[in-house]
């Protein structure tokens, strides 16, 4: 060990000139000795592993049981995601959420423990110095690159260990299995949903608070009515409504309607909807074909409707026409008739799909 303090190493050069000059290069300066001896590396102890083949077959053991059980959870989450309904509850959790964060969890969990477990009991751990080298690498260097990865690869047991090798490619591999299993949360398609909405020929038109049917004496010249389809109010036998819930809603979204009164001499109707009214009423989509806002902000004297989202403004005297806005198509028009007791149906669906425009419906106009 040097007994140097600092400066020493600048004293001696200055010792070595009589006269007090350091003897340099032009532009250079006299380079003074480390003064901290290099300590070297420590001497390498070997682990129980290394010397006891027991002892290294039972940390391989636990290594590859760490994988395959990683594997056998990362499958049991793409199993549960399937059979775990999705309102059961577990601890007062919700049961779906445990069983897929618990089981993916522990397989990430386990492939980490793994490899530590690998990298410190069976791999290699000689410590090693590499010196300092220019950023650029060059061919000798690749080559001792390789050189060194193979001896790496070698040491890990990599090519030794199947079972470890193995066990871990199987766990790593179906670990792509979840986030293929949770893109069927993309769907399903909507197939035909865009195009029809619960009404249909011969369904009652309601207040869509109370539910009464409506009839064409209910309402007067300028009059505008919210309305639902009957469907929404139908129960079973027990009084529970058919559609409810979630169900309820998406379809209201498209079913809501507004029901309007003119005069008959102030309506043109469009071409082949000429006996869609009833005395003057006129039953048209409640939701703006911009964005989707329900409209019902009516003026009566010049029959416009305003959606209050973007201002689309639509002539209901005009088969619903954007006259105004960023709407794109006319508001859908529901054919109204009259049934045998008097109430305002529908004559069917809409003809034309509701609400946002979208591709199909852009390219059929
Ligand atoms: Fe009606 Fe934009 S949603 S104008």
């Amino acid at each position: 060990m040097s007994t140097d303090k600092p400066g020493d190493a600048l004293q001696r050069a200055d010792d070595a000139d009589p006269h007090g000059e350091v003897e340099t290069k032009p532009g250079s300066f006299a380079e003074p000795a480390d003064p901290i001896d290099n300590p070297g590396l420590p001497e390498h102890l070997p682990r129980p592993t290394d010397v006891y083949p027991e002892a290294e077959r039972r940390a391989e053991r636990q290594v590859a049981g760490m994988f395959a059980l990683a594997t056998v959870l990362t499958l049991a989450f793409c199993v549960f995601y399937f059979v775990v309904p999705i309102d059961a509850t577990f601890l007062g959790w919700s049961g779906l959420n445990f069983a897929l964060g618990g089981t993916l969890g522990a397989a990430l969990l386990l492939i980490g423990l793994g490899a530590v477990q690998w990298a410190k009991k069976l791999m290699a751990d000689e410590e090693m110095v590499e010196m300092r080298h220019p950023a650029v690498s060059n061919d000798e260097d690749r080559t001792e690159m390789l050189a060194k990865f193979n001896q790496g690869v070698n040491e890990s047991g990599i090519r030794r260990r199947p079972l470890i090798r193995n066990t871990l490619l199987g766990s790593l591999g179906v670990l792509g299995l979840p986030a293929i299993v949770l893109l069927r949360d993309l769907g399903p398609l909507p197939g035909s949903k865009q195009f029809e909405t619960v009404w249909a020929r011969g369904m009652r038109v309601v207040n869509d608070v109370a539910g009464t049917p409506l009839r064409p004496g209910d309402i007067e010249v300028g009059q505008l009515v919210n309305a639902q389809p009957f469907a929404f109010f139908e129960t079973d036998e027990s009084g529970e409504k058919i559609i409810h819930g979630a169900e309820l809603l998406q379809e209201k979204s498209k079913a809501s309607v507004i029901v309007v009164r003119m005069r008959p001499e102030d309506i043109t109707p469009a071409p082949g909807q000429e006996n869609w009214g009833v005395e003057g009423i006129l039953c048209f989509s409640k939701i703006c074909t911009h964005v989707g806002c329900p409209i019902s902000l009516w003026e009566q004297q010049t029959h416009h409707l305003l959606c209050p989202c973007h201002q689309s403004t639509y002539d209901l005297s005009d088969g619903g026409k954007v006259i105004f806005g960023p709407a794109h198509r006319p508001l859908p028009q529901l054919p109204l008739a009259v049934d045998d007791e008097g109430y305002l149906v529908a004559r069917s669906d809409f003809t034309v799909p509701v609400g946002p425009s979208f591709p199909e419906v852009e390219q059929d106009k």
